[in-house]
């Protein structure tokens, strides 16, 4: 890897402890105005609180502000709507736009086993391709379609698939025996979140990825749709980030993200 993915890729994973929490925002590029980003204010302020914001050309230009230390990976697939076949996306964006808004990383989704799997992986081909000329990262997402079970085997080809063709780190859902998933995978995994859990779960299904090979999270609902999306997202950054257990995570979300032991986790990242 030259000094260009490198140099981008710890813009996304923090150098101090090799993981990332990523806050996903995407979502309206095919399900429209999502709970929890009808108005995008909402996310104004856990963007800070993110190493990296996943997030379409359309919702930067419009709701996030250029000034913003948080790096972006920008979300370059699309096409269907929830409406019709999810798997039939395109990269949509070019890698001069990606640039223009200063990605650090491109993403997009692949539909292994879905109608227009074969597609999918061949724009991913070209979308390495492209994105190793210009030093880009490129994530690949592993979109699980309604029919597919979300199970080790299947994540784990999907995932093993992505990286062989070359994209330099991978988001797929947790899952029974995720270990396998990261064994199986030869460069970096993040987990989505999924839909909406109870807290606690959402922060025992991060602390289960992480303990399992994990190197951090792309989530989105189980931090925007919280009832304290700021208390989810410092929960989550402690135990991405220090290791903290379900429990301390769990205090730290009840505190709404204001708890000493948020703020002390916090100084403490700072000064390592
Ligand atoms: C949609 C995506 C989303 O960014 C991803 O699903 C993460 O969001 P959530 O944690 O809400 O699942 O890639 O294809």
């Amino acid at each position: 890897m030259d000094f260009g993915i490198k140099n981008r890729l710890s813009k996304i994973f923090n150098p101090k402890t090799g993981k990332t929490v990523m806050l996903a925002v995407d979502h309206g590029y095919f399900q429209g105005p999502t709970t929890g980003l009808r108005d995008m204010k909402n996310i104004v302020p856990l963007v800070p609180q993110a190493d990296c914001l996943f997030a379409t050309r359309g919702i930067l230009r419009t709701s996030i502000d250029p000034a913003v230390r948080t790096s972006v990976c920008l979300r370059v697939s699309g096409g269907p709507s929830i409406l019709g076949e999810l798997s039939n996306e395109d990269i949509i964006i070019s890698m001069e736009e990606a640039l223009r808004l200063n990605a650090s990383g491109v993403g997009m989704s692949i539909f292994v086993g879905a109608k227009n799997e074969d597609r999918t992986i061949s724009n991913l081909g070209r979308l390495v391709n492209e994105a190793q000329r210009y030093g880009m990262p490129v994530l690949a997402i592993t979109a699980v379609g309604k029919e597919m079970a979300r199970d080790a085997r299947y994540l784990g080809l999907a995932c093993r698939m992505a990286a062989e063709i070359g994209a330099n780190f991978v988001k797929t859902y947790y899952c029974e025996d995720f270990h396998k998933v990261v064994e199986g995978c030869p460069v970096p995994i993040v987990i989505a979140g999924g839909k909406k859990l109870p807290e606690m779960d959402a922060l025992k299904m991060t602390s289960g990825a992480i303990k399992a090979g994990a190197k951090g999270v792309d989530m989105g609902r189980n931090i925007f749709q919280s009832d304290s999306p700021v208390g989810m997202m410092k929960a989550v950054r402690a135990i991405v980030h220090k290791g903290v257990s379900v429990e301390e995570a769990f205090e730290i979300y009840r505190a709404g993200g204001k708890s000493l032991s948020a703020e002390t986790i916090d100084e403490k990242m700072e000064k390592a």
